[in-house]
């Protein structure tokens, strides 16, 4: 039954997530049955900043998910994120080994295993490398070329790569837990497993996760990842700019907020005052004025955001090509007037990504900030799966024999060549 077990530890700047999930035999679905969260320390902008605090943290979750499961959580898919998160598209070519036969796997590990020889800095690492299509004797658009007959075969990957030092050190705090890292997998790409639809990976669309110190981008054309970044800056700007207008602490400022998205209606006309009365501020503040607040203080801010997000859309070239527009989530996506100013600056369709594709404690985890937490689970069991059929069960000693050997992002690309 243990063998069906999937976990993910999110590491984010407000909170830090860890989430134990069930494969059914029977239906293939995916239940949650571990879940917690706990107020991150340690983190700044996805940077581990306090590696003692951070391995505190991950404790106190890791073991509440345990004991929420009643498993124990031995290894994990770990998110990253943040601005030192940088991706790139490479290409690759071989000449296919038995040019008289067929296209094997071998031939397409060597392709992706030459598109990722590209020229990296010591301190940086590749995390991923997705293929995005390959090309066979010149044939574009093949999603899976295994079987097929041809003499070269090319392929086309996106790689996303980030500072080794952070990895090493989110590594060293699961070392000291005991738990061991099954991956590093881009909070941008967990979130998009969680919120998009196969139609807007399809068509083209902008996921964005507005976490509370950064945001991260990940940009699907024709149905896969071509663009990953990250800004840095959040949600937290938002409280702290509330917390300035309003000479609030940042506590208070938080509570506001969090209040603003909660009670406003985006359908009902908007009251002028806002009665803050039942948040029984230390400042004794009862009363805002909600033009002052949303338009004078919050706006702003979003508009700021989008327009830093616009500026990511145009540097990625892909602007041309996501009709789907853009998909919201993180927590951040919460905030009163999100949707009105993305349309104003962006221009693109937009709605609010809300994870909702598993089943098991959903109330406690179908809510935008934990997209990239149960987004984790998803990309754990499309890459843990193979088409051998056994891929839970052999996964364990498979991971040992990798970790013998290169880095832990050899594997999912060993995974990923099954995959269609
Ligand atoms: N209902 C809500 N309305 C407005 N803002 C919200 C709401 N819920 C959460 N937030 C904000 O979302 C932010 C936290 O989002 P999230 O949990 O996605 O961040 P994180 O994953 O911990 O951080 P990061 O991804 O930046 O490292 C906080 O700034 C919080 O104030
Ligand atoms: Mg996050």
């Amino acid at each position: 039954m243990a063998d069906n077990l999937i976990c993910g530890i999110d590491i984010g700047s407000s909170k830090i997530a860890t989430i134990a999930g069930m494969k059914s035999e029977e239906t293939g679905e995916l239940k949650i049955i571990g879940f917690n969260a706990t107020v991150a320390r340690g983190i700044r902008k996805g940077l581990i900043v306090d590696i003692k605090e951070v391995t505190e943290v991950v404790e106190e979750s890791v073991e509440k998910a345990e004991r929420m499961s009643g498993h124990k959580i031995n290894n994990a898919f770990v998110s990253v994120g943040g601005p030192h998160i940088s991706s790139l598209n490479s290409h690759g070519i071989v000449a296919v080994a038995n040019p008289q036969g067929e296209i094997s796997e071998e031939d397409v590990t060597r392709v992706l295993e030459a598109a990722r020889a590209i020229s990296l800095s010591s301190t940086r690492q590749i995390i991923e490398v997705i293929p995005r299509d390959y090309i066979v004797d010149g044939q574009p658009g093949i999603k899976s070329p295994i079987g097929m007959s041809g003499v070269r075969l090319e392929v086309e990957t996106h790689i996303i790569t980030a500072s080794s030092t952070n990895l090493k050190n989110i590594d060293r705090v699961l070392d000291d837990l005991g738990i061991e890292n099954q991956g590093f997998v881009f909070s941008g790409l967990s979130s998009a497993e969680a919120v998009l639809t196969n139609t807007e990976k399809e068509l083209g669309v902008v996921l964005v996760d507005i976490g509370g110190g950064k945001i991260d981008i990940a940009i699907f054309v024709d149905g896969s990842l071509s663009y990953s970044s990250s800004i840095p800056i959040g949600a937290r700007h938002i409280t702290n700019d509330i917390a300035v207008g309003l000479r609030v602490s940042l506590d208070s400022a938080e509570k506001i907020k969090l209040y603003l998205s909660k009670n406003l209606d985006a359908n009902k006309k908007k009251p002028p005052q806002i009665n803050l009365n039942e948040l029984n501020l230390e400042e004794n503040v009862t009363e805002v004025s909600l033009k002052t607040l949303v338009d004078g203080i919050i706006a702003p801010r979003l508009e700021e955001i989008f327009k830093l997000i616009f500026e990511e859309i145009e540097k990625s070239e892909f602007g041309q090509q996501v009709p789907s527009g853009l998909v919201i989530t993180g927590g951040g996506a919460l905030t009163v007037g999100m949707l009105e100013s993305g349309k104003r600056v962006v221009g693109l369709p937009i709605r609010i990504g809300v994870p909702d594709k598993v089943t098991g404690l959903i109330d406690e985890t179908s809510d935008p900030q934990y997209s990239s937490t149960q987004g984790l689970l998803l990309y754990g069991l499309k890459n843990i799966m193979t088409n051998t059929g056994d891929g839970f069960k052999n996964f364990g000693r498979i991971l040992k024999d990798f970790k013998l050997g290169n880095s832990l992002g050899n594997l999912k690309n060993f995974f990923k060549q099954f995959i269609p």
